[in-house]
């Protein structure tokens, strides 16, 4: 296990709160020197990608300038939705490098399926855009660090849509964390414990005629459509998806990380997860159990262990909260929905604080914009995304190998008896455009 000083190690809260005011010197295009609105994309319309458009579409300080999307029948309601609003009409394409070629535009969000997050986001720093991308930032840990060094090159915003990072409730709870309400928080815990559905077993069939999947799998190698993929059920195919830990499971590991006050990645990892109980074609685990230890300098106190468990067949919730966390101090411990608020208790489980809440969608908008404006770094600075995806990558990779991982953080690679250091990457379609450099 690699040993870290504690002062490198514990420093999660405090370094996040200080990065927000850590300056980018942000880049070329940025509106920061005035107050015109900022010209933005939506790149993926669909569930998500609607979501945000709703949002965008009540603010005046913003112009939905594109709108992209591989699905005809999407990209016209996306244009529609626009136009309806009152705004002008967008320009709606089915090629992302339409948008990025185009000098005026800012900004983009990005809501694609996983695959291409990093894909895009990267090929969006190169064109000085600054970018709003969804969770999990990358569908690989290398692709997280090229994405990393491709918005630092570039000085561009590059903010995750890891939404509890702008939301109150979750803020103050890390805060009173931070503040040592339950003492050293030395385990905390994630979970994801809600019903999914059965996808079924399918046989490739041709697409939709509306869809362009030649566009939609980019860079993913070439292989056959099939019904099952869509909609949104991509995400369990290890092709396009992180399976749901890198889906609903990450929003709660990167709180769970955020309150443990980790900065790096984990030195070992240890994961059992498989499908007990979807006979389907689902490839990742439905039922999952991940322990991720820090070392820190080794000595005891100094240690730290994040624990996720998933069980996406039921129909019930867990400990209060169908996605949360618990943070297990040396004093007292605090329940957290990052849907509904937290709870905190002292000794002998006396309710110390309470607070509810709402997840908040349009407050990460702000904080977002709010960096582009000023050129300090964002609430889910990229860095932090790739630092909570990376979790659902080992973790991942632990379960596909059945083996217990010791990572050197450092180095982003395995260390020890390690499997294939090339499951830390993945397999690219040979000359594809989108395929990052270095990958
Ligand atoms: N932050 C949150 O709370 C939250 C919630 C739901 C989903 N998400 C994230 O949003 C993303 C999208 O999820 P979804 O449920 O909306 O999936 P979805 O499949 O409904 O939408 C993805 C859209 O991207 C389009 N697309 C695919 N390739 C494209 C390309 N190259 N260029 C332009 N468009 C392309 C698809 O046609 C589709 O319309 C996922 O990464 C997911 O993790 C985040």
């Amino acid at each position: 296990m690699s040993e870290l000083p504690r002062r490198e190690f514990l420093h999660g809260v405090a370094a996040v709160a200080a990065a927000s005011t850590v300056s980018l010197n942000v880049g070329a295009t940025s509106a920061a020197d005035d107050n015109r609105p900022l010209n933005v994309a939506l790149i993926g319309c669909g569930g998500m990608g609607t979501s945000h458009l709703r949002n965008l579409l009540q603010r005046k300080e913003i112009r939905l300038a594109y709108v992209c999307d591989v699905d005809a029948n999407r990209l016209t309601s996306a244009a529609k939705l626009v136009e309806t609003s009152g705004r002008p009409k967008p320009v709606a394409t089915k090629d992302l490098r339409d948008v990025l070629k185009d000098k005026a535009v800012d900004a983009v969000w990005i809501a694609t399926p996983d695959h291409w997050h990093s894909p895009a986001a990267i090929l969006a720093c190169e064109a000085k855009k600054h970018v709003y991308v969804e969770k999990p930032v990358s569908h690989n840990v290398r692709e997280g660090r090229l994405l990393i060094e491709a918005a630092r090159k570039n000085k561009v915003v590059v903010q995750v849509g890891t939404q509890s990072r702008s939301t109150a409730h979750v803020r103050k709870a890390m805060e009173l964390l931070q503040s040592g309400i339950i003492g050293d928080v030395l385990v905390a815990k994630a979970w994801n414990s809600q019903l999914r559905r059965n996808i079924g077993h399918l046989s490739p069939s041709q697409p939709p005629a509306e869809l362009d999947f030649e566009l939609w799998q980019g860079p993913a190698p070439e292989r056959a459509f099939q019904a099952n993929l869509l909609p949104g059920i991509w995400r369990f195919w290890y092709d396009y998806g992180v399976g749901d830990i890198g889906n609903d499971g990450v929003h709660d590991i990167d709180i769970a990380r955020w309150g443990l006050g980790v900065n790096t990645h984990p030195d070992t990892v240890a994961a059992l997860g498989s499908k007990f109980f979807f006979d389907d074609d689902q490839q990742f685990p439905d039922n999952q159990y991940c322990v991720f230890e820090w070392s820190g300098d080794g000595k005891v106190g100094n240690k730290r262990q994040l624990i996720y468990e998933q069980r996406d067949w039921s129909p019930y919730v867990q400990e209060g909260y169908e996605n949360g966390n618990a943070f297990y101090g040396t004093q007292g411990v605090m329940l957290l929905g990052k849907g509904e608020g937290f709870k905190v208790f002292g000794p002998r489980n006396k309710l110390l604080e309470e607070m509810s809440g709402r997840f908040d969608l349009v407050a990460h908008h702000q904080n977002f914009i709010d960096c582009v404006r000023s050129g300090n770094r964002s609430h889910a600075d990229v860095e932090e995304g790739h630092l909570s995806a990376s979790l659902a990558h080992l973790a991942n990779i632990a379960c596909r190998t059945n083996r217990v991982l010791t990572f050197d953080p450092a180095k982003e690679q395995f260390s020890g008896e390690a499997p294939d250091q090339s499951m830390l990457t993945r397999k690219y379609r040979a000359g594809h455009w989108a395929v990052p450099t270095g990958a």
